[in-house]
């Protein structure tokens, strides 16, 4: 299956036909299944699919933080080209215990979850925990860790950073909780910051000041993101291109404008379909994509989509159909766009 787009110069990550399975005592979960991803450099990335296609199984096998058993990689490769040098690491053949996965993790790539208190301590002080972090990846004694800290409490744009680092976390809202986990994440400066969901949790207001902030933050440091969403809305708001998965695969990728308004893939348009478009006038007639999302315990022989799909034809129920580049730089896998 060719890539989404041809690595180059300009790629950071790319992911080529990853597989992630779980293996239970009765059944195989194939949760992410062949996915072909290319990252460019300083861009953002939005990820979008109905719930379970594997979009946070995906950002954790970048991290290499399946829990294994009954997790494991078995296929495919994660290619993160390193900041400032020609090298290519494949993530995806690393000891994820190892001492290279734990310098890439957190140090080259981070990562936001949606609940905060996940990952936050909440017995030791938020400058602390920063700080800790920033000694692990970089050499700094601890008072400059700590003056790291503050600096990156500044930059979230959290009031009262200095008083802040003397505070746990159950002393801070839910919206500077969120701030502090940015902080934490990009205080190494990594080259890739993956948000799974990050504003999901928070009221819409603090919701779009996290999103401009993450927006601002982005051309202020050197990192690519991918941000993971149900929201539509947030990915048109914050990403230069975007990935629909669906079932363990990427049935479309493609610049966010031509996505939205050139969609191609028959479930990227019922997704599209299925959600009120802010300043569209008049009724909207809204339309949910019909079914339910197959097991991934299934194995379906041809393409996942065709028992929901409105176009479906009979090769689609047989063979799989693989990504065809439409125009440059989009790629859908849909036998309407490929011969037979
Ligand atoms: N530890 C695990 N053991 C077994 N199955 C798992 C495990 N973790 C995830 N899965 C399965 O992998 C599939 C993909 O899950 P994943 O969490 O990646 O979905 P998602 O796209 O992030 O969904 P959501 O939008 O709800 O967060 C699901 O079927 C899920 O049940
Ligand atoms: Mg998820």
């Amino acid at each position: 299956m060719a890539p989404t787009a041809p690595a180059n110069a300009d790629t950071i990550l790319e992911i080529k036909d990853l597989k992630t399975y779980f293996f239970l005592e009765k059944s195989t979960v194939r949760a992410v299944d062949g996915v072909n991803l290319t990252l460019p450099r300083k861009s953002t990335l939005g990820l979008v699919g109905e719930s379970g296609c594997g979009k946070s199984v995906m950002s954790m096998s970048i991290m290499r933080l399946i829990q294994s058993p009954p997790g494991k990689i078995v296929g495919g490769q994660i290619n993160l080209h390193r900041k400032g040098t020609s090298e290519v690491i494949d993530i995806a053949k690393l000891d994820p215990r190892g001492a290279e996965m734990r310098r890439i993790r957190g140090g080259e790539i981070a990562i936001v979850f949606q609940e905060p208190m996940m990952s936050l301590n909440p017995l030791f002080k938020i400058g602390d925990q920063i700080a800790e972090v920033v000694q692990v990846h970089q050499k700094l004694n601890k008072k400059d860790a700590l003056d790291r800290a503050l600096q990156m409490l500044s930059k979230v744009q959290i009031s009262a950073p200095k008083q802040r680092l003397n505070e746990y976390p159950h002393q801070l809202s839910g919206g500077m909780r969120q701030r502090v986990m940015i902080a934490l994440a990009l205080s190494c400066n990594p080259s890739i910051l993956i948000a799974d969901e990050p504003t999901t949790a928070l009221d819409v207001t603090v919701q779009s000041q996290i999103l401009d902030l993450m927006n601002e933050l982005q051309s202020d440091v050197d990192a690519s993101i991918i941000i993971i969403t149900h929201n539509l809305g947030v990915v048109s708001q914050m990403a230069d291109h975007v990935a629909v998965m669906y079932l363990g695969k990427v049935v479309e990728f493609a610049e966010t404008r031509e996505l939205f308004h050139q969609p191609k893939h028959p479930y990227t348009v019922g997704l599209l379909n299925s959600v009120p478009v802010l300043g569209r006038k008049g009724k909207q007639h809204l339309e949910p994509i019909k079914g339910m999302v197959p097991l991934p315990t299934d194995v379906i022989p041809g393409c996942a989509f065709a028992p929901r799909c409105p176009h479906a034809m009979k090769i689609c129920r047989e063979k799989q159909p693989t990504l065809q580049t439409i125009s440059p730089g989009h790629t859908t896998a849909c036998w309407l766009y490929e011969d037979a």
